[in-house]
């Protein structure tokens, strides 16, 4: 298949005889802070350069990924004003499960007292924004209210000596109650899901190793798939990019987002970024971004959010909602 054409015929406006809403979104990070001028005891590195190269200030460590998840998930639950047990199936997005086998989702939804469907997901950084799109489908075949979580603890898997990747990972969830809405009203208005294996080793960890990567690659990758994913999920909408209200992008490195923006013809104004606090928190960084911008009441019902989901695989994902 053509690298630029990703196979999920859609129709543009409106997806099923069901609406989509967000209806609560929760966020958890972990207390323990490793700050820029932290890493320079040990690290040959200073605040200024992560800052000018990356945008990240600091990374949160500690917790787990099913105790993260699930700390989210209570307050998307709460904000969604439903009761656990309406849940009716749990999507984790993970790259750092709690075990290699069996999968996270069941013990989040054990802890949350759910008894439903719960399986992980793993596209790494685009991994919400899949599930997001998943919870469409499910919703569309009849379900009431799915709950998308993106959790992380790639504090295990990252190497804090190494300058290329100790400066940019952090661990954190960010959870949505993806409920069908029977106005109408919210709609997933289309999506944009891709991948090219080809470029497997240029980000990847082995079994217990830790994460490996080639920024410079990684980077010129993402700057070109974000352009090419935002442009086929609008196109799909029918819309541009001075019809969108609010992005929110994949929080791995102000320097992309920029790049990419400056193709698309976006502005960094109408752009949501939590990354100065957070670092490159993977499938937890785009819900806890979604999480900042509501609770700066940056979202209004009708406001068209696109969502740009970018990382390892590599895999990329974007996806276009009127908000409820
Ligand atoms: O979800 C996707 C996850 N991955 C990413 O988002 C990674 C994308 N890539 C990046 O963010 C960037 O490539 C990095 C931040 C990892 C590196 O920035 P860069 O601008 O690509 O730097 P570079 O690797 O081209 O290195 C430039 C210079 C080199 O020195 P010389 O050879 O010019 O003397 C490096 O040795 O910067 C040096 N350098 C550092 N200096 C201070 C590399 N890392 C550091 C560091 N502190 N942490």
């Amino acid at each position: 298949m053509n690298e630029t054409t990703a196979n999920n015929e859609q129709t543009p406006a409106g997806v099923g005889p069901w609406g989509l809403k967000l209806a609560g979104v929760g966020a958890a990070l972990p207390p323990k802070v490793l700050t820029n001028a932290d890493l320079t005891a040990w690290m040959d590195t200073s605040d200024e350069w992560i800052r000018e190269r990356t945008g990240i200030g600091e990374r949160r460590l500690g917790g787990t990924t099913s105790g993260l998840a699930t700390e989210a998930a209570r307050a998307a639950i709460e904000a969604a004003n439903v009761s656990p047990d309406e849940i009716e199936q749990v999507i984790l997005a993970t790259t750092s499960p709690d075990y290699m086998l069996p999968g996270t989702a069941p013990a989040v939804a054990r802890e949350l007292g759910i008894d439903c469907g719960a399986f992980d997901l793993q596209a790494a950084c685009s991994g919400w924004v899949y599930g997001l799109v998943v919870a469409n489908g499910l919703i569309t075949q009849g379900m009431n209210k799915v709950l998308v979580i993106g959790a992380e603890t790639l504090d295990r898997m990252t190497d804090y000596h190494d300058r290329g990747t100790g400066i940019l990972f952090g661990n954190g969830a960010g959870a949505v109650v993806v409920e069908r809405d029977e106005t109408n009203q919210g709609q997933l208005l289309s999506w944009d899901l891709g991948s090219n294996g080809q470029h497997v080793h240029i980000l990847y960890s082995e079994h217990d190793g830790k994460i490996q990567m080639d920024g410079r690659e990684v980077f010129r990758q993402a700057v070109t798939v974000i352009q090419r994913s935002a442009t086929n999920a609008l196109e799909r909408a029918g819309l541009t990019v001075d019809d969108v209200d609010l992005v929110i992008p994949h929080q791995a490195n102000i320097r992309i987002v920029e790049a990419a923006w400056k193709r698309l013809g976006f502005s960094m104004d109408k752009t949501e970024m939590v990354l100065e606090h957070t670092g490159n928190t993977s499938a937890a960084s785009i819900p806890l971004a979604l999480d900042s911008a509501l609770t700066k009441g940056r979202i209004d019902s009708g406001s068209t959010v696109l969502f740009v989901g970018f990382g390892a695989g590599m895999t990329w994902a974007s996806a276009v909602v009127r908000w409820a």
